[in-house]
């Protein structure tokens, strides 16, 4: 049996142990969404700290010009939407670890990992930089699938099912979303409300999508931007009075209540009158432990985690996973030069060592390289060696003013604007 046979044999295994829970139907609540939305506005952060406001002054909100790169990440489009990153969405490291620290107050661990693997997968290390959507030419930039884009985002399709839109706001996921937030008790889009929601879609991916790759380093981005939405998103620090409302979310993501036709038209990114930043940083550990604790217990979708079903499984056994998937890791700008990858790895293992995540801490091995892709058919079409051309247009940068995917894509809808 070949090693990726093995890989694939444990994958199904752990799939068939983990208890699954079944996801309600949600289709009532979903048809009174624009009832639900009422409930859910108002109430502002009390007791906040005045240098916590954003956006300070000289970063007003500017609407992204149709040369502009936006993409799946609605903190970084929101930056660059308001010039703490620059507006057309070109950006570089230091750029984007001080912006995301200024604007939401990340981690700068946790901006480090999420940046460097960027730069590595999906940009540029001769100047350390990338594209917030689309690179020239539709290719790169944060779009680029499976790398650090993933499959089972909170509120954006699957590459597959989505036809290669994975980077506009869903408009039917954003619908489920205020439903369950319409279930809380303070009608809150908290880390139960997001479980909610990652129990819902991982079911759905893992029913209808054929290529779901949910290999460790994106699908914890996947997963880690669950338990974004209360953290950065929250007007004042969530956990500490600060609220994670509609108003405060839907304005952040970009996500505007058509009341006649009860959809979502997607809008560029911007902060709501009155918001505030957390106090404090939130960084790799209290993301990793959010993530295991509160958001992924909802639904175990399959890992390649040995770890799994285990009192092992850790922030630190993550942490040295994804670490050691930096190996199956394709560079943008490398590919099939395998004798620059060493020094791409050797590059991004520096910067991670930089803010204290390097192997001597986390003891895990980086002898091996390899660029496999570990999906069994990856050659089939629409497997990621092997877009159609639909898939290839629909990756460019995204387009607001448009409604997208009002109902749910159980196969590849590559006609998925719905805005009349
Ligand atoms: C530090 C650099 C960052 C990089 C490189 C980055 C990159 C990405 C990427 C590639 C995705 C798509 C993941 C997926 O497919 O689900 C994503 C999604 C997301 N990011 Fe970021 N991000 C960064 C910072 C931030 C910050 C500062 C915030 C919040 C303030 C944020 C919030 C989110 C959220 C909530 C999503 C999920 C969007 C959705 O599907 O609803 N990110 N990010």
């Amino acid at each position: 049996m070949t090693g990726k046979e093995d890989f694939l044999r444990t994958l199904k295994e752990q799939r068939d142990a983990a208890p699954q829970p079944q996801v309600e139907k949600r289709q009532g609540l979903l048809d009174n969404v624009v009832g639900a939305v009422g409930g859910l506005l108002g109430s502002i952060a009390q007791s906040v700290n005045p240098d916590n406001r954003r956006p300070e002054e000289g970063y007003e909100f500017i609407a992204p010009g149709p040369d502009d790169s936006r993409g799946p990440c609605p903190g970084l489009n929101l930056l660059a939407n308001h010039g703490y990153l620059p507006r057309d969405g070109f950006v570089n490291y230091e750029q984007v670890v001080e912006a995301t620290s200024r604007g939401f107050n990340m981690g700068a661990d946790l901006s480090t990992l999420l940046t460097v693997f960027s730069i590595l997968a999906n940009g540029d290390i001769a100047d350390q930089s990338f594209y917030l959507g689309s690179g020239p030419g539709n290719v790169g930039g944060l779009n680029r699938h499976s790398t650090v884009e993933a499959d089972v985002s909170p509120n954006r399709e699957d590459y597959y099912l989505g036809c290669g839109d994975n980077h506009h706001i869903s408009s039917r996921l954003f619908k489920q979303n205020t439903a369950f937030a319409s279930e809380d008790a303070n009608k809150e889009f908290t880390l139960e409300t997001m479980a909610k929601q990652w129990a819902a879609n991982a079911q759905f991916s893992q029913d209808n999508n054929p290529f779901l790759y949910f290999f460790p380093f994106p699908s914890i981005v996947a997963l880690g931007a669950y338990a974004f939405y209360p953290n950065f998103f929250s007007n004042g620090t969530y956990g500490d009075g600060g609220v994670a409302n509609f108003e405060s979310i839907s304005s952040i993501i970009g996500a505007k209540l058509n009341e006649e036709t009860g959809e979502f038209e997607y809008v560029p990114e911007r902060w709501p009158e009155n918001w505030y930043r957390r106090s404090t940083p939130y960084g790799v550990i209290p993301a990793l432990t959010d993530v295991l604790t509160r958001i992924y217990p909802a639904y175990l979708l399959p890992m390649p985690f040995g770890q799994l079903g285990s009192d092992n499984l850790s922030p630190q056994t993550i942490l040295c996973v994804i670490y050691q998937g930096l190996q199956s890791i394709q560079p943008l700008a490398l590919e099939g030069q395998t004798r620059s990858l060493t020094g791409a790895i050797t590059w991004s293992l520096g910067k991670l060592a930089d803010v204290g995540l390097s192997d001597t801490i986390l003891g895990c091995p980086t002898s091996t390289l390899s660029n496999d892709w570990l999906v069994a058919n990856a050659s089939m079409a629409g497997g990621p060696l092997n877009p159609p051309t639909d898939y290839v247009e629909n990756a460019g940068n995204n387009v607001f003013g448009q409604t997208y995917f009002c109902e749910a894509p159980t196969e590849p809808t590559c006609n998925n604007e719905c805005s009349a």
